[in-house]
């Protein structure tokens, strides 16, 4: 099946980042490669510590990849000085936490919180009001304006933290687990919130989850292991709208990722089902590759 491609967003190339903690060197990202389109909205899932976090905080410009190459909407992250990175920052992206404390000032109203991101920047303050107003609007907590956060629900907070995300309107909108701590029926309501912003605001949006569910809501679902992307959900027809309902009508095509130098990720399901350890036959059969075990 071909795909109808727009401009690329996000492009992460043979990404490593590799921590040191005292003597230990721990491995997040080896050889990530991953590409996002303009405008699309991808799901990111994994296991603990496969590298999910890592890739957002390099994306939201707070870390800086240990080797390859990382660009957001045509620019170079790591040219950046840190004043550049700075103004990315504040302007380039919008970024959504699983921990709803951690996204909001608990001592400042809902509006204050949403207006608080353009102080950065010379917006007058009556803009800055009206801009915060439409935005709570949209997240449909426009009567919410003078609460603070403690008298909001879990899912209202999470609503405030994509208004604050989207306050300067970033093209880019990243969520780390952000449905992580909500009820099934509140994260379908702010999953389907992401599709608004993503709809009435053309924003990019990538967001890391563990719902089994998401490849019935989302267009496109990337599997990250062991710090590589391995394989990708898309549906059988082409669907840019996002919701928090499960269409479990859809049918959906699973793809093995192919690295920029050839690398594949075989399920691990497959390499035990046909006992593959180490090394195999690869041959070309009518079209196909086959892989077959050594012996
Ligand atoms: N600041 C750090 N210092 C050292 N090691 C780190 C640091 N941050 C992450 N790691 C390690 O890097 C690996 C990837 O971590 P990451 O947080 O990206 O995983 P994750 O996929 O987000 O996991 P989770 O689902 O638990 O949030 C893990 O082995 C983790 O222990
Ligand atoms: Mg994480």
């Amino acid at each position: 099946m071909t795909y109808v491609s727009k401009p690329v967003h996000i492009l992460c190339q043979d990404l490593f980042k590799i921590y040191k903690v005292a003597d230990l060197e721990v491995v997040a990202l080896r050889g990530l490669d991953f590409n996002v389109d303009q405008g699309e909205v991808v799901a990111i899932v994994g296991a603990s510590g496969s590298g999910k976090s890592t890739l957002l905080n390099i994306l939201a410009g707070y870390d800086t990849p240990s080797a390859g190459g990382v660009s957001v909407g045509g620019t170079d992250l790591l040219r950046m000085t840190s004043k550049e990175i700075e103004h990315y920052r504040q302007s380039q992206v919008g970024f959504v936490w699983q921990q709803t404390s951690r996204n909001l000032f608990p001592y400042l109203s809902t509006i204050d919180n949403v207006s608080l991101p353009m102080m950065l920047t010379n917006l007058p303050a009556e803009e800055r009001r009206t801009r915060a107003t439409d935005l709570l609007r949209l997240v449909g907590l426009e009567h919410r304006m003078a609460h603070t956060p403690e008298k909001l629900s879990g899912g209202e907070q999470q609503r405030v933290a994509i208004a604050i995300a989207l306050a300067n309107h970033p093209p880019l909108l990243l969520a780390d687990e952000p449905t992580g701590e909500l009820d099934d029926a509140t994260a379908a309501e702010i999953l389907d919130l992401f599709g608004v912003a993503n709809q009435e605001l053309g924003t990019t949006v990538l967001i890391v989850t563990h719902d089994p569910d998401i490849a019935y809501k989302v267009g496109r679902v990337v599997m990250i292991r062991d710090g590589k992307m391995s394989t990708e959900i898309r549906r059988k027809i082409t669907f840019t709208r996002v919701s928090g309902h499960a269409d479990s009508e859809q049918e959906l095509d699973e793809y093995v990722l192919v690295d920029g130098s050839g690398r594949v990720q075989i399920p691990r399901e497959l390499l035990d089902q046909l006992k593959i350890t180490g090394r195999a036959r690869a041959q070309i059969e009518n079209g196909k590759v086959t892989l077959t075990p050594d012996g």
